[in-house]
């Protein structure tokens, strides 16, 4: 039996090309694991109305961690359309299976690292290395919303003395979407931000939030992140506003080092941070949990490209890496690392958004002749 085993999730569109990019990878580095496939996407939700079939939930119980590529999401009126004709009015209702995954399995946190390689034409500057530390599974995500307003919530909400302003505005005009975060989810994502920090010998951690507004969530976010700070005292601890942080982003990213940001701000940033160090084509995360992860390129399914092999697979091929870490199997992840770095150092093998015209699966064979010494 192999050591590991992987549930493997190519989804939609380019999500299928970068998954067999990182199945080269991964046969380079002989990592001894099996691959299970699982059926995601638009084609499911399209043909059984759900686009996370109970059978792939089932694969993912059964596998140590996931591999994911990317998927087709649209509005729920749009999805709607979509559906198998006998699927039309029984009520199915489309909604985003990563974020129904990071809830489902707990994968509370969201590690996103941007790092600029040295020659990649894309970065912004070549000495940003930032990480962020977003919440995963609460906040703006938790999905907890209504419109129009039921009689039971607005009676609730309507002892709140900032509701006196919205005294005349009837509840079909009204739509709620709940900011809600535990005291368990902020002092955790702050714990493991500065742990990390403490790990990998980074020098400073900032917890990006917006409490001078936002009182209570943003708030106990931030409270969460000074009790953490005081236990990790040799790390230099700062405060931001998300609205400052993006500029200051901008300024000065190479200032910074680790990000802890609550799970929309955290969404926001981290596309930030991974434009600066080249864009979709290097945004890598892992979605953590105590006992499963799963680890995906941040893109999208780009269904303009699907098949063509055109897109940048560093992304994922930098989730692999994330994984490998993640599994404990440090030496393959540095390997991985290195001849990341080296193909994008010597800049021979370029996908189109790095001025090159070689392929997707060009670039994942050259990484792997890196790692086999080819
Ligand atoms: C991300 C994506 C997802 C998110 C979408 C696809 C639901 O933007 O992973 O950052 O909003 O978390
Ligand atoms: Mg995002």
């Amino acid at each position: 039996m192999a050591k590991y085993r992987i549930a493997w999730l190519p989804g939609d569109g380019v999500g299928r090309d970068v998954m067999e990019a990182a199945g080269i990878v991964l046969d380079a580095i002989r990592l001894d694991a099996e691959r299970i496939p699982a059926d995601v996407g638009w084609e499911f939700w399209c043909n059984e109305g759900t686009p996370l079939p109970e059978r792939t939930k089932e694969v993912l119980r059964q596998t140590d961690c996931a591999l994911f590529g990317a998927i087709t999401s649209k509005p729920r009126d749009e999805a709607v359309h979509e559906l198998a004709p006998e699927l039309q009015d029984k009520g199915y209702s489309y909604f985003s299976p990563i974020v129904q995954i990071r809830q489902e399995f707990n994968l509370h946190t969201n590690l996103r690292p941007c790092k600029a390689f040295p020659g990649n034409p894309l970065n912004y500057r070549d000495d940003i290395d930032l990480v962020v530390f977003r919440e995963n599974t609460e906040d703006l995500y938790a999905g907890v919303e209504w419109f129009p307003l039921p009689d039971g919530v607005r009676k609730a909400i309507d002892t709140h003395p900032k509701m006196k302003r919205f005294a005349s505005v009837p509840n079909e005009e009204i739509a709620v979407s709940l900011r809600l975060n535990t005291v368990k989810g902020c002092e955790s994502i702050a714990r493991q931000a500065f742990e990390y920090a403490r790990k990998h010998n980074r020098k400073r951690v900032t917890i990006v939030e917006k409490p001078n507004v936002i009182r209570e969530t943003s708030g106990l976010m931030v409270r969460s992140a000074r009790k953490a700070a005081a236990d990790y005292a040799d790390i230099r601890f700062d405060e931001a506003n998300i609205d400052a942080m993006c500029m200051w982003l901008v300024k000065n990213p190479q200032d910074y080092d680790v990000l802890i940001a609550s799970n929309m701000f955290g969404d926001i940033i981290s596309d930030l941070a991974g434009q600066l160090v080249g864009g979709l084509g290097f945004a890598c995360s892992g979605n953590l949990g105590d006992e499963y992860a799963l680890f995906e390129p941040t893109h999208g399914s780009a269904p303009k490209y699907a098949g063509l092999y055109k897109v940048n697979p560093m992304a994922m091929l930098l989730s692999v890496k994330l994984m490998l870490d993640w599994l404990g199997e440090t030496g393959s992840a540095g390997l991985l690392e290195q001849a990341i770095a080296a193909v994008i150092a010597e800049g021979r093998i370029r996908t189109y958004d790095m001025g090159g015209s070689n392929s997707t699966l060009d670039v994942a064979e050259e990484v792997a002749h890196k790692i086999t010494g080819g």
